[in-house]
């Protein structure tokens, strides 16, 4: 076995959860078990899985609606760039919007949209849902945009947010969302790497019972991205906005003029939906893209089989749109169900603790999915908040985007889902665009677990030599099998796109995608995610690139060079911790250290804000100059450094103090 296999699994978890049968029955995936007659869960996850390409064709015919029926389901001749369902026609925004507002469900309720300011609250239905999405599309058209065409959304959690990104979907344009906690900087190299012709953003957003200004980010980010014609605003807060004359137009009297009547493009499966940035390993975000047939079929899927979404469900993902998770699971998976959803604008913690539980229990949610981090810091505030509310609501439990410590698993399960429901802890990546490794609910669960690979998937760990490791061992996530929504490139890269997850294994193995993150499969072969293997952090579950924070502070004017770690944190995971060298004759002051993790705020945004900053007079390098920042860590948390003979500077590393 290779180098990676010999991490064995150290601490063994021994207790087991086992969810009420009623919930069990009830689900949409015991169901499905029952009506294919498999016997067990485990028989039905490995039959899916070999049966890889039969079971999405049957998901893909479920779950979704097509203009034309595919005549093939995948075609993987062109490994890695993999396409699915050959020659048929779909839109993702019909099988989202149209077909409800058509149906029976005209009138039920899409979203129940809270606004943070309490009292502020809509029910939009999907009958208005779709006349939102047409006049919006009309909209997008009026300014000349096309099939194709790329429309950065700048937006918070607000109604116009889903609504422009399906409008988008509708007219065959491509949108690319960008986290509202990305700052100036963060949107422009986002906006000119997509070439958008239109950017929609609002005049402010509620925070802590504050309005917060987010159209002057714009106004910087735009001053150099000629592609944009015009800036669409939408007015949330009514503070004092400039507008640019020509190229700025309101929201509201954008639509005012146009029909609630708008044709939905009958598009070809792999025609793009979207592009999401994400960070990778290098100081620019990858443009990852997604396509309307994937996207018509997975999320869906999964939302029905993993988080058990059904018809009379009250359904709550806490994630902002802005990241992969509310694309998945707050838009596209719970739209194409036809299923009710919450959206809320806010923070967890405004006007108090309990605002959180008080929006479950008002609108009966029965389920709800949310952040490790989250729940760290409830469980931190303690159990008076949540139990001044009537949870009884709550039927599943779910989380995603690092490790569930088996600790916070335990309060979660205890205090929100009355020790009966049980929590799906969902391993998956944007570029995976829903799911891969989850409990169902029949799963019996072990606290901290992520369980086994979902059906459709042949995830496995492999070793260095592309060995699948055995039990007990961990080693690399990788897919040996495509699905349908899976990422098709990078956008304008798919070389990159080809060497970043694809080179690994290619000679052993070609088409076994590396997803990044290590893991352990203990003895009765649940799954243990061990975190990344590349420079990338998880603050709070969102996923920052150490090389972009360190090129955002690189960029003040007074420092040379910065190494950035992730420091192990109790309620975000991690927190971002800068080295950083002066240039030559400047003072090393602590106003000097506020200021440029201030710079970093301004540059990136509130996400990717360092904690703390230290000067340093060198980092260790290698002889090619790249920074190794797993020393920089390892002795920063006085931690084993290990060999150092690669470095160019080994003297450095005892210039790196321990940051307790
Ligand atoms: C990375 C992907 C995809 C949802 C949100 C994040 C980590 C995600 C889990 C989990 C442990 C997790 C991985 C992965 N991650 N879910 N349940 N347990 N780690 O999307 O920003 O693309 O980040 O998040 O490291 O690679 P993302």
């Amino acid at each position: 076995m290779a180098e990676t296999a010999k991490t064995a699994v150290l601490q063994e978890e021994t207790r087991i959860f086992n969810t009420p049968q009623w919930i069990i029955e009830h689900s949409n995936s015991f169901q499905w078990m029952k009506k294919k007659g498999f016997k067990t869960e485990m028989e039905m996850r490995a039959w899916c899985s070999e049966n890889y390409v039969d079971f999405w064709d049957e998901m893909a015919q479920s779950y979704a609606d097509w203009y034309k029926p595919y005549d093939q389901i995948l075609d993987d001749s062109k490994n890695p760039y993999f396409k699915w369902f050959l020659g048929g026609k779909i839109n993702v925004a019909y099988n989202a919007v149209d077909r409800h507002a058509k149906s029976w469900r005209k009138n039920k309720v899409a979203y129940y949209f809270e606004g943070e300011p309490v009292g502020d609250k809509k029910a939009i239905t999907y009958y208005e849902l779709y006349r939102a999405v047409n006049k919006m599309a009309n909209g997008l058209k009026s300014l000349g945009v096309e099939k194709g065409d790329r429309v950065s959304v700048y937006l918070p959690m607000i109604p116009e947010l889903p609504i422009t990104m399906l409008a988008c979907a509708k007219i065959g344009a491509i949108h690319s969302v960008v986290f509202s906690g990305f700052s100036a900087g963060g949107l422009n190299s986002r906006v000119t790497d997509a070439e958008s012709k239109v950017v929609v953003t609002s005049d402010g957003f509620y925070r802590r019972g504050k309005p917060l200004p987010l159209k002057p980010n714009v106004d910087t980010a735009v001053q150099d991205a000629p592609s944009v014609k015009n800036v669409v605003v939408v007015k949330r807060t009514g503070v004092a906005t400039d507008m640019v004359e020509g190229r700025d137009i309101w929201y509201q009297d954008l639509v005012a003029a146009q029909s609630d009547e708008c044709v939905t493009e009958e598009l070809d499966p792999e025609d793009r939906l979207f592009i999401l940035y994400t960070s990778g390993t290098t100081g620019k975000p990858k443009g990852i893209e997604h396509a309307h047939g994937g996207y018509s079929v997975a999320p869906a899927y999964t939302t029905a089989w993993a988080l058990d979404v059904q018809e009379d469900d009250v359904f709550w993902c806490t994630a902002d749109a802005g990241w992969i998770t509310g694309h998945s699971y707050v838009i596209y998976g719970p739209l194409c169900l036809g299923a009710t959803s919450i959206l809320y604008e806010g923070s967890p913690d405004f006007p108090n603790l309990g605002r959180w539980w008080s929006i479950i229990e008002e609108y009966g949610v029965s389920v709800f999915y949310t952040a490790p981090t989250a729940i760290r810091m409830f469980m931190k505030a303690g159990d008076q908040w949540p139990a001044k509310y009537n949870l009884k609501c709550v039927r599943i439990l779910a989380s995603v985007g690092e490790p569930l410590n088996p600790e916070a698993y335990m309060w979660f399960r205890k205090n929100i889902g009355a020790d009966q429901a049980p929590i799906i802890d969902t391993w998956w990546q944007t570029e995976t665009g829903c799911h891969v490794i989850a409990p169902l609910p029949m799963t019996p669960e072990k606290p901290g677990s992520v369980a086994f690979p979902l059906p459709g998937f042949n995830t496995d760990i492999f070793d260095e030599e592309a060995n699948s490791v055995p039990l007990g061992y961990g080693g690399n996530i990788v897919q040996k099998t495509p699905w349908p929504s899976m990422l098709r490139a990078f956008y304008k890269d798919e070389i990159r796109y080809k060497k970043e997850y694809w080179e690994m294994y290619w000679d052993v193995k070609p088409g076994t995608y590396l997803a990044g993150d290590k893991a352990t499969r203990d003895k009765d072969g649940y799954w243990w995610i061990q975190g990344r293997i590349d420079d990338v952090l998880k603050v709070a579950g969102h996923r920052i690139s150490n090389a972009e924070v360190e090129s955002a502070a690189v960029s003040h004017p007074k420092v040379a060079e910065a190494a950035v770690i992730g420091k192990p944190d109790e309620v975000k995971g991690e927190t971002i911790v800068a080295f950083v060298i002066v240039k030559e004759g400047v003072e090393e002051t602590e106003d000097l250290k506020k200021e440029v993790a201030k710079h970093v705020r301004t540059v990136l945004g509130p996400v990717a804000y360092p904690e703390s900053v230290y000067f340093v007079k060198d980092v260790p390098k290698t002889r090619s100059g790249k920074i190794m920042r797993r020393v920089v860590k390892a002795k920063a948390l006085g931690k084993p450094v290990g060999d150092t003979s690669a470095l160019a500077n080994p003297e450095s590393v005892e210039m790196i103090p321990l940051i307790g």
